[in-house]
């Protein structure tokens, strides 16, 4: 069995394109060696990121990732066990989008998102989008 994890929180103020790119880099070279697979959606100054792998390996990660001083408010919306891999492919695949952007592909379901007001319905239709 696969555990999955999906959470969303705040970009920290002040996060550069660099330490941005530095945390992706650093993450998909750690999520290769510990099985881990999923996606970060950065929507405006928000994450939303769904990982999946080994139990143990999701745990230990998820601790790490709740005491990142790179975003803030951080919010389990979901969390259980799965059959198979959504994200085989990929260590850790990154999308970049913006509130409006999501709230037009939410309108095809006539709900919509506010900043903090996403929850784990929204994001996995949010999420299904992205799947490429
Ligand atoms: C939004 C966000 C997503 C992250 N995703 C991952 C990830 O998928 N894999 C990973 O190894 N680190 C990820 N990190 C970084 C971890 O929080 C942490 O910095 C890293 O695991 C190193 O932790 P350590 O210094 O305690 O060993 C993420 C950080 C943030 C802010």
């Amino acid at each position: 069995m696969i555990k999955f994890a999906l959470y969303i929180s705040n970009v920290s103020i002040g996060l550069s394109n660099i330490e941005f790119n530095d945390l992706i880099i650093a993450a998909r070279r750690y999520n290769k060696t510990h099985k881990i697979s999923g996606i970060l959606l950065r929507i405006d100054e928000i994450f939303l990121q769904y990982i999946e792998g080994p139990e143990k390996s999701i745990d230990i990660l998820y601790q790490k990732i709740i005491k990142d001083h790179r975003h803030t408010s951080i919010k389990l919306l979901e969390t259980g066990k799965i059959e198979s891999r959504k994200y085989e492919n990929w260590e850790m695949l990154l999308k970049k989008t913006s509130l409006k952007e999501i709230n037009q592909i939410l309108k095809k379901n006539t709900i919509e998102a506010h900043k903090n007001s996403i929850d784990h319905n929204m994001a996995r239709l949010i999420l299904e989008e992205f799947i490429s």
